[in-house]
């Protein structure tokens, strides 16, 4: 008896709570269910539509029960699927199927008919909020509704679903969805009042925030009518035809296992030339002023072949530069598979002086390998990466940064904070010297990486003078990028539970704003000191703010100003043609200012010539 997983029975049990009998009995029944004893669960059921609860259909993960038909997917454990709702594969077979039914120790129960969670061509409308993996999450969501039959709506006021994926990093995060709420809430009424025969608009709420409040999103707006935790969006063509029932539906279940590899996102934005690539999901580190381990759940990877296959799609599209995302991209491990690149018993070595809350990983393939293979993939495909944590940065990683071409020399190293004693309240698992020490580090072997950060102002018990640690460290550091957050206290967090919000909310301000000053200050001398030098920019699109400029981005990811039509060509075949988005071009920076690069173009090239270009135009000059 091959088991791909057990989890845990009460989870299933709170799934479906109105067949706590036949869980119980089929639980029972199983061979194996005496030998591991409880928590176990044998399968994934199904309901045709909670409004009737049927069960309809039982899948055993078990690979050699005689007269159990075997649904899951090879290789995928069946607790995500339990977790999440069918998986896409699932409802293919269901709607090829859909009068079938399957003998399940002698209970017999049909199959979900396809029609029950099909969208029927009904128009959903995506609104995203937080950070980078909301835009990736949007895209997987999308992805599934897709391939369940709903169509993408551009005008809210179209639309037949509105679906929200939302952030609850800071209360201020919240507090902006919650009053769009109230926006999305007028809308629907006003459609009921205009078409009151027509079906009512669906509004859900997906992501962080759904994760975190659960049923309560519910109780306390009742214009929502569903809420879908990270790890659900499998399920979601199922939660929105209970609520086409008239009723709400929750999935908030997180799951150990899901990472989404096998659904290949669909791009809302089709015309960017980069792309986003989910590669970890959920978070160990627990930050004590962290929601994120409580809204995304327990870090885990995905499996290096799947990520490799979405970038060569990607790269085949014609796209110029993918990011890998996680909440803590550089802890990445896939343990997938036997296939092991590093030496099986090879930890992972955290940054010296640095220290984890978790035990380390062991054997699998590490961020260094993933970096590696990513980078093969297409040497004109710039590779960038975040957020990584600051103390997984072994050399490995360092010298591939360096020596490859197509890896972007930019690390985002969020500190947090310049305070020792805020760094410890915060369990960052560094101090302000093992931390400089790795920016030494990194700087001795990129000399001209771009760093990046993020801060928060006033954590519990910061005082001036760690404040002013903080400033002391960004003007030694000179980051390319920093974000000033001021602290917002979230439950269920360490500090929420242990330590008191002690610093008034404009000392917070404040102290955040100064902060964001000074990293102004500094950008700009940074900035400044690049004037003459020859950069390699990738072509974005036009400039915002002048329709006779172009935009695109350096190696450090600084946005980079380019007039549109004074363009002389250096190309191979000498032909001439205006600059467009996806172009590799090099060019003279000619000024700065704090935010972004001034410059003029000076020849097409490519990622892999741009170096030898180069240093051929200066024996020229
Ligand atoms: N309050 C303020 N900022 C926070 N961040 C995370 N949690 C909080 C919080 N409770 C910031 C951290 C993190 C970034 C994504 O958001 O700086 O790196
Ligand atoms: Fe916000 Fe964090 Fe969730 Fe991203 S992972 S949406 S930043 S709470």
């Amino acid at each position: 008896m091959n088991f791909n997983t057990i989890c845990s029975m009460n989870s299933i049990l709170r799934l479906y709570p109105r067949h706590k009998h036949l869980i119980h009995t089929l639980v029972r029944r199983h061979p194996l269910s005496n030998a591991v004893k409880r928590p176990l669960a044998l399968g994934i059921l199904r309901l045709k539509s909670p409004c009737d609860h049927a069960i309809n259909n039982f899948c055993v993960s078990s690979s050699n029960s005689p007269n159990v038909q075997k649904l899951t997917k090879p290789g995928k454990d069946f607790s995500d699927q339990l977790s999440n709702g069918p998986s896409l594969r699932d409802f293919t077979a269901q709607s090829n199927e859909a009068s079938a039914e399957v003998a399940v120790d002698g209970i017999e129960v049909p199959y979900l008919s396809h029609h029950d969670v099909n969208g029927q061509q009904r128009k959903v409308f995506f609104e995203t909020y937080g950070c980078q993996m909301n835009v990736n999450d949007t895209e997987i969501a999308w992805a599934i509704l897709k391939e369940n039959g709903f169509i993408k709506a551009d005008d809210i006021k179209q639309s037949d679903v509105i679906l929200v994926m939302t952030c609850s990093i800071r209360e201020g995060a919240e507090d902006k969805i919650w009053k769009r709420l109230k926006y999305l809430k007028s809308l629907k009424q006003l459609r009921k009042q205009k078409q009151p025969s027509a079906p009512p608009v669906k509004i859900g709420i997906l992501g962080c925030m759904a994760e975190r409040l659960k049923e309560k999103l519910i109780s306390t707006e009742r214009a929502v009518d569903v809420v879908c935790g990270p790890d659900a969006y499998r399920d979601l063509p199922r939660l929105l035809s209970v609520a086409g029932t008239g009723q709400s539906a929750v999935n908030v279940q997180l799951s150990l296992e899901e990472t989404y590899a096998d659904v290949m996102p669909v791009r809302i934005n089709s015309t960017s030339t980069s792309a986003f690539i989910s590669i970890m999901r959920g978070c160990d580190n627990m930050c004590t002023y962290c929601i994120v381990p409580f809204t995304r759940g327990r870090e885990r990877s995905r499996p290096i072949d799947s990520i490799i296959e979405e970038v060569k799609i990607l790269s085949d599209q014609g796209l110029r530069e993918v990011t890998l995302l996680g909440q803590n991209v550089n802890s990445y491990r896939d343990t997938s598979s036997a296939v092991s690149y590093s030496i099986p018993e090879d930890k992972t070595k955290n940054s010296r002086g640095f220290k984890t809350v978790y035990k380390p990983k062991v054997g699998g393939r590490r961020f260094s390998d993933l970096l590696e293979k990513v980078s093969e993939v297409d040497p004109e495909m710039r590779i960038r990466f975040t957020s990584p944590h600051p103390k997984d940065f072994p050399d490995e990683v360092l010298y591939l940064i360096r020596d490859r071409k197509n890896i972007c020399n930019h690390i985002h190293l969020p500190a947090q904070s310049g305070s020792n004693s805020v760094l410890k309240a915060m369990r960052r698992g560094y101090t302000l010297e093992s931390y400089m020490e790795l920016v030494e580090h990194i700087l001795s072997i990129i000399p001209d990486v771009a760093l990046s950060s993020d801060f928060i102002a006033g954590f519990c018990g910061e005082t001036e003078e760690d404040h002013e640690a903080t400033l002391d460290l960004m003007r030694k550091v000179k980051y390319s990028v920093a974000y000033t957050f001021p602290y917002s206290m979230r439950q269920k967090t360490g500090a929420f539970h242990r330590l008191n919000d002690d610093v008034p909310s404009e000392v917070k301000l404040r102290r955040s704003g100064e902060l964001a000053k000074v990293y102004r200050e500094e950008v700009l001398k940074l900035n400044l000191a690049q004037t003459g030098e020859t950069q390699l920019i990738l072509i974005e699109g036009d400039s915002k703010r002048s329709e006779y400029d172009l935009a695109g981005r350096n190696d450090a990811n600084t946005k980079v100003i380019i007039p549109k039509y004074t363009l002389t060509w250096n190309h191979k075949d000498g032909q001439e043609r205006d600059a467009r988005p996806g172009d590799y071009i090099a060019v003279k920076i000619t000024g700065a200012s704090s935010q972004v690069l001034h410059g003029n173009p000076l020849f097409l090239t490519t990622l892999q010539n741009f170096k030898t270009e180069k240093e051929k135009m200066q024996l020229f000059q």
